[in-house]
């Protein structure tokens, strides 16, 4: 995947430029040649020095230096790679390329690139979370940008929340998947995936059976086609798989703001199996068993339906929305009625029933209905099924 290719390697000037000088090294490892590009506040975190040592390169730093004119031209320079990475990508800098600035050699690479750009912003959670940064991001994404993380956590300046630069193994894998250019490069995918929890005091819950199984797949067969995929979990017996952004939640109204965060998106995929109540009195405190013996009255609302409020949107409704029919009878009925009330693209319909097998189990067996019409498709294992099914979403964003 990495050998033989060349990436131009901007740094910017954020703390995070210290992991950078970890990725050239695992970059070069693979077998990838790494061109280095530091902009003025990047040489104030990493030495011009240190990078050229484990690049093996000459360091590019200004766009006025004729000497490097002479050697390669700018445009060149941002044209000879396979992949421009922005490592770390601090909020100033997604400014400059979200309004096409060229004030410097970073921005000005940026801009006369025709190779496909990955970035991996790391800023305070402050600056990640303001709406200027947020409306950058949402421009630099609908210009075709990846982008990878930022990992919520502890920042160096002593807060917490997202902003962290994502971690090198995870900026590898987004490299890798950019490079592979698949299909679904430069697509954003959100996939909801496992069972919700919903509490009926601090140690109980309400759950299902889903696995998660299913969901996992799928975000993996996505990602491998090069989709930047954000996957939010409920508490799955299955772990997430690797290079997608895991957003973990418990409960459906956690799972609906999660994905609400991660729009706009190109396609929304929704194989979570949402607990349809909460329950409205849910105790603060462990409930206790009483002297007569009567067990707890619980009392039940109706949770938000998040296939059908993102179906539902107006503007920002990604162009794609898939869900699943979880049936028990009449499967392609309920399903096919089910589309028309969530106001999906497409529904994955599977019969649930335990003499399936299905929920719980490694095979699905699948009818896809789409505004063409419904198509079964053989018991296939759910890895199957998610690769086809990922192959179907890259053709119709195609
Ligand atoms: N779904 C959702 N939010 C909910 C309930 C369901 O996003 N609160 C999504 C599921 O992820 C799935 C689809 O809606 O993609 C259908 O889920 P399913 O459980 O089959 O249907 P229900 O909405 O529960 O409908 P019914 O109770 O009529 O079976």
């Amino acid at each position: 995947m990495f050998t033989g290719k060349r990436i131009l390697l901007i740094v910017s000037g954020g703390i995070a430029a210290y992991k950078t000088l970890d990725l050239i090294r695992r970059l070069r490892e693979r077998g990838a040649a790494v061109t280095p590009v530091l902009t003025r506040a990047a040489q104030e975190f990493v030495t011009p020095l240190s990078v050229s040592a484990l690049a093996g390169e000459k360091v590019y730093r200004d766009l006025f230096d004729l000497t490097d004119e002479a050697e390669m031209g700018h445009i060149q320079l941002s044209r000879a790679a396979d992949l421009v990475v922005v490592a770390p990508a601090t909020a100033n800098l997604m400014a400059r390329m979200a309004g096409g600035l060229a004030d410097d050699l970073a921005s000005t690479l940026l801009l006369a690139t025709d190779t496909p750009v990955l970035i991996a912003p790391s800023m305070n959670v402050r600056m990640w979370e303001h709406p200027a940064t947020q409306r950058n991001l949402d421009q630099l994404r609908a210009d075709g940008i990846a982008v990878v993380g930022p990992d919520a956590g502890d920042m160096a300046c002593g807060e917490y929340g997202p902003g962290r630069m994502a971690e090198v193994p995870e900026i590898l894998t987004a490299i890798a998947a950019a490079l592979a250019g698949g299909p679904l490069a430069g697509r954003r995918i959100v996939v909801t995936s496992g069972p919700t929890h919903e509490p009926i005091d601090p140690v109980r819950y309400i759950a299902n059976r889903s696995s998660g199984a299913q969901g996992t797949a799928l975000a993996r067969a996505l990602a491998a086609l090069g989709a930047e995929v954000v996957f939010v979990t409920g508490p799955a017996d299955v772990p997430p798989p690797a290079g997608v952004q895991v957003v973990a939640v418990d409960t459906a109204r956690e799972m609906l703001a999660a994905v609400q965060d991660a729009l706009p998106a190109d396609a929304a995929v929704f194989a979570a199996a949402v607990a349809d109540w909460r329950v409205a009195n849910a105790a603060a405190q462990k409930i206790k068993k009483d002297a007569t013996g009567a067990p707890p009255a619980l009392k039940f609302a109706q949770n938000p339906d998040i296939l059908a409020t993102v179906a539902g949107m107006g503007p920002g409704r990604p162009a794609l929305v898939v869900g699943f029919a979880a049936e028990t009878d009449e499967v392609l009925a309920h399903a096919t009625a089910k589309r028309a009330r969530k106001g999906c693209d497409w529904i994955v319909a599977n019969d649930v029933s335990p003499a399936t097998g299905i929920m719980g189990g490694t095979e699905n067996e699948v009818t896809l209905i789409t505004a063409d019409g419904a198509e079964t498709w053989p018991r296939l294992s759910k890895d199957a099924v998610a690769t086809r099914l990922a192959a179907r979403i890259a053709e119709a964003l195609s």
